[in-house]
């Protein structure tokens, strides 16, 4: 029997968990009381979170964790992040040191210009389309003015406004290419209304819009951040061998984009940590960057490194549109808490601690996999899973543990080791 089913945002919330479960679950009773387990005792606070989205029904909890010691421009900060995969704000709280004792990070805000497209399709002759558009350009300032008069208060708003035929790729398409600076905000509403009204005041008979949006690809709103030491300043049994295989393993992430997708992916460990923490859109981000690693056509590494002579220099730069103010970051209790923790930075400020998250990930990355492997100090924060998974008491824990301090940790040894000390 089908199980469509029409009018469920109109159900009370617990009508739809009573709908799920009847629906879709063998242990109704249990579905139930964990679905609502997760409720928070506060209802206020409850209310809050499922204003967010549409059909809450609970919550789904993320463990926020902290990464102090990061030393940003000579400024020291603690990190909060927000990630679910063991090891990742370990590495970043160790690496945070390592170069807080080496000159810390050093960031740079390169640029901060977003981008919005109206998509248009036009059959009739260019000169004539780019006439009309040109007398149209005082009315794009009239259209905007009320949304804009805020922002520019702020030392934002629109930069330019411009016609794109782009009839090369795709027959009768045009666009009208916006682009914005949108201050501490990320931006995405005040970019998407721009457009909308600007769309409105270019109608005509002959133009057919087809769409208005803000682009996520953001190849000038980009952001620096680097480590540099002498390589003897590195430390461990051989720095310069060290260095040599750090930076072989950058210039392989730079040529192989097999590679380079997991390499990149362990810098977004950071990146998407602090963006979630601070109630950021993380898919934004994501889009943003991965587009990024493929502006030349071919996928590749975010950072990159450079060892010449006695040093060592390791970098990152990419494409981050994040706000401090607007959308969750001050709506979400825990994202304002982190702004607090952060100093409450502007937006530039939250580019290059970001950025600095995804180069610490990366250093830490690198420097497991190129030395003891990363299995070795995975596996070992994923003993206290995998711990849990089996229900192991907090004696167990501690015997299996100890048992492993010196041991590579494996499901299986963990397995092994967990029954035999339950016999
Ligand atoms: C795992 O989440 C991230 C790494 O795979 C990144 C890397 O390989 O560089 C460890």
């Amino acid at each position: 029997m089908s199980k469509l089913i029409s009018g469920f945002s109109k159900l009370t919330k617990e009508e739809k968990i009573n709908w799920l479960a009847e629906n879709y679950f063998n242990n109704q009773e249990e579905t139930i009381k964990i679905i609502k387990k997760y409720w928070h005792s506060n209802a206020k606070l409850q209310q809050l979170h499922d204003d967010f989205i549409e059909n809450t029904i609970t919550n789904f909890y993320l463990p926020y964790g902290i990464a102090p010691n990061f030393v940003i421009n000579n400024k020291e900060y603690v990190i909060p992040m927000v990630i679910e995969e063991s090891s990742v704000v370990a590495s970043a709280s160790k690496v945070a040191k390592f170069w807080s004792t080496r000159g810390g990070f050093k960031t740079k805000v390169i640029s901060t210009t977003k981008t919005g497209q109206i998509h248009f399709i036009y059959k009739g002759n260019f000169s004539d389309l780019e006439d009309y558009f040109n007398s149209k350009k005082d009315d794009f300032k009239t259209a905007t003015s009320s949304i804009t008069k805020n922002m520019e208060k702020r030392g934002g708003g629109i930069l330019n406004i411009e016609l794109v035929d782009k009839t090369l790729s795709l027959e009768n398409y045009y666009q009208i290419n916006v682009t914005f600076d949108t201050k501490d905000s990320m931006g995405a509403n005040f970019i998407n209304s721009c457009l909308e009204a600007i769309a409105n005041s270019f109608r005509k008979d002959d133009i057919d819009i087809i769409m208005s949006i803000l682009s996520n690809y953001i190849p000038q709103c980009l952001v620096r951040a680097e480590v540099s030491c002498k390589i003897e300043d590195l430390g461990g049994e051989d720095p310069y061998k060290f260095a040599k295989k750090f930076e072989q393993a950058v210039k392989i992430a730079e040529i192989e984009p097999y590679r380079a997708v997991t390499h990149n992916k362990g810098i977004m460990n950071g990146i998407d940590a602090v963006v979630l923490a601070t109630g950021n859109d993380f898919r934004a981000i994501e889009a943003g960057v991965h587009a990024y690693a493929s502006k030349n056509g071919k996928y590749t590494s975010l950072s990159h490194c450079e060892v010449v002579d006695d040093n060592f220099k390791f970098w990152i730069e990419l494409p981050l549109a994040v706000g401090t103010v607007g959308g969750l970051t001050k709506l979400h209790p825990m994202a304002k808490l982190s702004l607090e923790l952060l100093q409450q930075p502007s937006a530039k400020e939250l580019m290059e601690i970001m950025a600095t998250a995804g180069l610490a990930q990366n250093f830490g990355a690198l420097s497991a996999l190129t030395t003891k492997g990363i299995q070795y100090g995975h596996m070992k924060m994923h003993l206290n899973n995998i711990l849990n998974q089996l229900n192991a008491t907090d004696e167990e824990k501690e015997v299996i543990s100890k048992y492993f301090e010196n041991k590579t940790v494996t499901h299986s040894a963990v397995l092994n080791k967990f029954n035999e000390l339950r016999k």
